[in-house]
């Protein structure tokens, strides 16, 4: 894989926090990836956020529709989100990105940060828009801002539909896997890391497909119950951070360790919260059959290969976690209206097709999941570079002689 194509960090004059901004690959000058914030965040795993942002949006490219695939990027700030200065560690970051965001980088949130958090932050630091570096390529952009803002007003049972629309990818590629298994959905036990926008949603919609969610995971530790966790109270029991008040625990329910999600008696994990959470000694305690990764790099290379060796398959972020970027654009490009129905059925439907594809392609070339959907977006990356270029005035490639 060649080097990004632009990596920077930032230093803030008044905490000495770093942030990074990589931007992998443009497409028409554009590039597409969320923006997170987490104590630790290194450029190395931004730069690997970022390649994965230029994977989706290849997967998702469909020539039929009006959404123009963007290339990948992705920015992250050294920061715990609860600080108490995290906010305006988040302003005067946007400040500094502020050409990027306004000439090539379209963000929007991710682990530890909400929507309604960066799209605030992004108005004081001046900024039209976290995604307005799209707004060139659209036909009739007043049209298309008016659509997306119109779709983040939509709600369901109380929470956005831009939080609903990732999990209910999630959800979708864990019941492909299962149908494709000829698993019963009623009573597939699952365990899900993180109960934010992601682990939250998709424990929404398995829990309403059937399946049972014996464990959840937040920040403050593991809640367990074999028979089954009230998801609904415990989603509603959630802070902005996506902790849940211990409060609304019912009496069959325990609290363990914050690891204990890992080795929870379920045929499914998805972890929703941090990447590098399952490593070679870690993934020793797990027994589930499949892991579908609703997080970014959740799962390290190493520990893949052992987990491969006896049988559990990664269905990996890359396929996974794809449907909120890819909502987007399908939203604001106008391929599905502001309308929860709609963009369901679309993104059930896309991704059913896209996680088939991947596991198809794995089964015949003998590989992982995760090399099969590379080795997809491989084949398309030239072709969407063919025949929408690099840079916004349409260069292509020089052809090689
Ligand atoms: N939000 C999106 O649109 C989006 C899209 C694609 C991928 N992702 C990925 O999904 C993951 C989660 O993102 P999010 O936006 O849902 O985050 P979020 O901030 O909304 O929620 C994070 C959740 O994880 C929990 N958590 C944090 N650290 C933890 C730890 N060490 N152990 C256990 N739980 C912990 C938090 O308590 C919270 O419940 C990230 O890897 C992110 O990159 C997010």
């Amino acid at each position: 894989m060649p080097a990004p194509l632009m990596s920077l960090t930032w230093t803030d004059h008044v905490t000495g926090r770093q942030g990074f901004l990589v931007v992998d690959r443009l497409v028409r000058g554009v590039a597409s990836g969320g923006l997170r914030m987490r104590p630790g965040c290194t450029l190395q795993e931004v730069a690997g956020l970022a390649r994965g942002m230029t994977v989706k949006e290849a997967l998702h490219y469909d020539p039929r529709l009006r959404y123009v695939p963007l290339g990948g990027a992705k920015g992250g700030i050294d920061c715990d989100p609860r600080d108490p200065g995290a906010y305006g560690v988040l302003v005067r970051y946007l400040r500094a990105m502020r050409p990027y965001v306004e000439s090539c980088w379209t963000t929007g949130e991710d682990l530890g940060l909400s929507q309604d958090l960066v799209d605030r932050a992004a108005a004081e630091a001046g900024l039209v828009s976290s995604i307005q570096a799209v707004y060139p390529l659209l036909d009739d952009e007043a049209a298309a801002r008016r659509r997306l803002a119109d779709a983040f007003a939509v709600e369901v049972d109380g929470i956005g539909l831009d939080e609903l629309a990732g999990g209910c990818g999630v959800a979708e590629s864990v019941l492909t896997v299962l149908d494709r298994a000829g698993v019963p959905r009623a009573g597939t036990r699952v365990a899900v890391q993180g109960l934010g926008t992601m682990g939250g949603a998709t424990a929404r919609f398995l829990a309403r497909a059937g399946l049972v969610v014996v464990a959840v995971a937040d920040i403050k530790g593991t809640i367990v119950n074999p028979a089954g966790l009230d998801v609904d109270a415990l989603l509603a029991a959630r802070d902005s951070h996506g902790t849940v008040d211990r409060a609304v625990l019912r009496s069959g329910d325990r609290e363990l360790p914050g690891d204990a999600w890992l080795s929870a008696d379920a045929e499914v994990l998805v972890p929703a919260a941090v990447s590098y959470a399952i490593d070679t000694a870690n993934q020793r305690r797990i027994t589930a059959r499949w892991i579908v990764e609703a997080a970014n790099m959740p799962v390290l290379p190493g520990a893949e290969g052992l987990l491969a060796a006896r049988g559990v398959t990664v269905l990996p972020d890359v396929v996974v976690n794809s449907a909120t970027n890819a909502w987007w654009w399908w939203t604001l490009f106008g391929d599905v209206g502001p309308d929860a129905r709609e963009a369901f059925a679309h993104i059930r439907r896309s991704m059913r097709a896209l996680v088939e594809q991947v596991l198809a392609r794995a089964e015949a070339d003998g590989r992982s999941p995760r090399a099969a959907a590379h080795a997809l977006a491989a084949d398309r990356l030239p072709v969407i570079a063919e025949r929408f270029g690099w840079y916004r005035d349409g260069e292509r490639p020089a052809p090689v002689a």
